[in-house]
């Protein structure tokens, strides 16, 4: 059985959703919070909910009682998918506390029913690229320093990594750490550009573009991110080791070509109102995935002129717009 946490979240539901249609059994949670519109979380987890073989519990990962006997109800689980958080940069400037409670709590308290399992191989957890902050070297390696974080987001990710470092070493836990890198698509969050952007045109609204457009990042396809993590936790790992790997699209784009693809889609000119650099982003990044393919044979297949439009598809369709 696979754990994952998040589970009604843009990637869980992504994750989940491909897990049971290879035939996994899997066993969800997520606390369902309102960070972003509740409909689209529980829209997901209805899907998933007509599926085969999944179970969901609506628990709060950092509910250190709950996390608990969920380990005891379920000691079958062999691999966990951790994905629950609270994301987004912007939002750790105005709710600092969720911060800390979902995510730092929340992984020691994933890490602590891991220990408790008796069947487990593998568990990975979703760190980030913000992780990398301020850095100026490109493309962004894992062998880089992370110590200059500029959010809080990216300094409780950072947390998470270091937390599962001890964890690997005292308990003997098979971890991995995963960076993901600007996930996109179909299902995707309403806080992330390509949701707001295509919303706002559609409302003939104007979209703010932060230090004035120039900015660039690793689009990534929610299928690509989806085929790498699950190749990569389905590896079985030796007890105690703890690897980090960068998981992204292999071309970064800029910010003003990813809103031509939407405009280019939408057969809509967007009306832009360029803003200074916002505090916690970062201009840019690239990753570095070298030791992604290499170890588990990562190929990013989908790049915006595909990815764009297929999520416009599904935002029309959803919103009937
Ligand atoms: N989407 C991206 O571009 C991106 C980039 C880097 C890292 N990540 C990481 O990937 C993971 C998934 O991100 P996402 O984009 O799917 O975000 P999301 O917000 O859509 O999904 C996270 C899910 O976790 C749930 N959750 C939040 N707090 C919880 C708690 N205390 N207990 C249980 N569930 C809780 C939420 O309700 C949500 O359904 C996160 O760890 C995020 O930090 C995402």
């Amino acid at each position: 059985m696979i754990f994952v946490t998040g589970c009604a979240g843009f990637i869980g539901f992504h994750m989940c959703k491909k897990l049971l249609e290879s035939g996994h059994e899997v066993l969800g949670i997520d606390n369902m919070s309102d960070y972003y519109d509740v409909s689209l979380k529980q829209a997901r987890l209805d899907m998933l909910q007509k599926l085969p073989n999944f179970t969901f519990r609506k628990i709060d990962v950092s509910d250190k009682d709950s996390m608990i006997i969920l380990g005891h109800d379920f000691p079958g689980i062999t691999h966990i998918i951790h994905l629950a958080a609270q994301a987004g940069v912007r939002y750790s400037l105005i709710n600092p506390y969720v911060y800390i409670q979902t995510n730092v709590m929340g992984q020691l308290c994933v890490l602590e029913l891991a220990k408790s399992l008796p069947n487990l191989k593998h568990m990975m957890y979703a760190s980030t690229s913000s992780v990398y902050g301020a850095n100026e070297k490109m493309p962004f390696s894992i062998n880089d320093r992370t110590d200059n974080p500029v959010s809080l987001y990216a300094a409780s990710k950072k947390g998470c990594e270091l937390i599962s470092e001890s964890y690997a070493r005292m308990f003997q836990l098979p971890l991995t750490g995963i960076r993901f890198f600007t996930v996109y698509g179909p299902w995707g969050r309403p806080d992330m550009a390509l949701f707001m952007f295509t919303k706002a045109i559609l409302n003939d609204e104007e979209i703010p573009v932060f230090n004035n457009g120039d900015m660039y990042r690793n689009f990534s396809y929610v299928d690509d991110i989806v085929n790498g993590t699950i190749a990569c936790v389905l590896e079985d790992r030796e007890p105690g080791t703890h690897k980090i790997y960068n998981l992204g699209n292999d071309k970064s784009q800029t910010l003003m070509e990813y809103i031509q693809m939407i405009e280019s889609t939408l057969g809509k000119k967007a009306k832009i109102r360029f803003e200074p650099m916002q505090k916690g982003d970062v201009r840019g990044t690239i990753a570095d995935i070298s030791e992604t393919v290499a170890d588990f044979g990562f190929t990013p297949k989908t790049n915006i002129s595909e990815g764009v439009p297929n999520f416009i598809k599904w935002y029309r369709d959803y919103y009937r717009v």
